[in-house]
């Protein structure tokens, strides 16, 4: 991890004391941060993404006591939450009547999304601003997250970035919702399904279907998100010479352009590439050229739950071609 002095800290943390935006690591992805209780923070962040209004966004916070002052907790997030944090999950949850932080964050629906993050470096963010940030992946609505400090730099140039090197992760947290007596499976990240149904002895629910999930679960997992700019097709089909071959494990293929995500086969190891690599094609590949994608099931592990994000993000990108 590069090195950043506590000034420079400080420095980031005043920026967000006072409404600007400042773009951070996380163990997932970089997040563009502002202070979570200023409406015209979190204004510009749905403004400089270009995000749908509707889409609300994930608080993150030091800790479960500070989580707490925000959201209504049941017993089983309190669980989650403590054998899950800090790191990669998300919790939806009830807001509190008295919770401070911005409706705009929750784009009007009466839950929260919260996480503790592990990452160093936005530990020590959230200890300098000393108040709960929201952070959005720092992209542009509906394309690539970024996994590293220059990914954000050519998304936004202009705007202020802590680089802690690359993301460990490299997909977004998973996230969970708990607004009534069931547990739903709202997003594939970070953490298994299964670890997190073995750590509650309860099956997930899937999300609700669009019409109920109104009131308290977002729309935000319906949208068309992670995608490069050239097309990306999960297929056989042989590459011509434009073309990019993302491969993993023992696969072979005659392509000039072939990148292997893990040739160790491990899910962990080709979460952690994807949008690096996907960043990286996106720049050399011909205008007119394809992202072909080989089958994996059969090449890479089902170890870490990782590979259930994987496989969401490797769909949802195939579906925006
Ligand atoms: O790993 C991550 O979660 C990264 C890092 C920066 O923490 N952040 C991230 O944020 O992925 P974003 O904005 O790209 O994705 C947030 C997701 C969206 O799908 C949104 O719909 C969902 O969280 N979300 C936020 N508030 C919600 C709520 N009240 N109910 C349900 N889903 C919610
Ligand atoms: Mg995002």
């Amino acid at each position: 991890m590069p090195r950043v002095s506590s000034e420079h800290i400080q420095r980031c943390a005043d920026h967000i004391r006072h409404g600007e935006l400042v773009a951070f690591p996380t163990e997932t992805v970089y997040g563009l941060g502002g202070d979570a209780t200023q409406s015209e923070a979190i204004a510009k962040i749905y403004a400089l993404k270009n995000r749908p209004s509707f889409n609300p966004l994930i608080c993150h916070i030091a800790s479960t006591q500070e989580a707490e002052k925000l959201g209504v907790f049941s017993m089983r997030a309190r669980e989650l939450a403590e054998k899950f944090w800090p790191g990669p999950l998300t919790l939806v949850v009830p807001r509190r009547a008295d919770c401070p932080i911005s409706p705009l964050a929750s784009a009007g629906l009466d839950s929260i999304a919260l996480r503790v993050p592990h990452h160093e470096m936005a530990r020590q963010l959230l200890d300098a601003v000393a108040r709960p940030l929201v952070a959005p992946s720092a992209n542009p609505s509906g394309t690539l997250s970024p996994t590293r400090a220059q990914h954000v730099e050519t998304y936004f140039p202009d705007l202020l970035i802590l680089d802690g090197g690359p993301c460990t992760v490299g997909l977004e947290s998973s996230i969970v919702g708990c607004v009534d007596d069931r547990t739903y499976w709202l997003r594939a990240g970070g953490i298994a399904k299964s670890e997190i149904e073995t750590a509650i002895r309860t099956q997930l629910s899937p999300p609700p279907s669009e019409h109920a999930t109104q009131a308290r679960l977002s729309p935000g997992r319906l949208l068309r998100h992670y995608a490069p700019r050239h097309t990306l097709l999960i297929t056989e089909q042989a590459a011509t010479k434009n073309d990019a071959v993302i491969l993993f494990g023992n696969q072979h293929d005659p392509a000039a352009r072939q990148f292997n995500l893990s040739p160790s086969g491990s899910d962990i190891e080709a979460a952690s590439r994807l949008y690096a690599l996907l960043h990286e094609i996106d720049q050399e590949l011909p205008e007119t050229g394809l992202i072909l994608v080989r089958p994996f099931a059969a090449e890479i592990a089902h170890e870490s739950g990782l590979y259930e994000a994987l496989l969401d993000r490797l769909q949802r990108a195939a579906q925006m071609s």
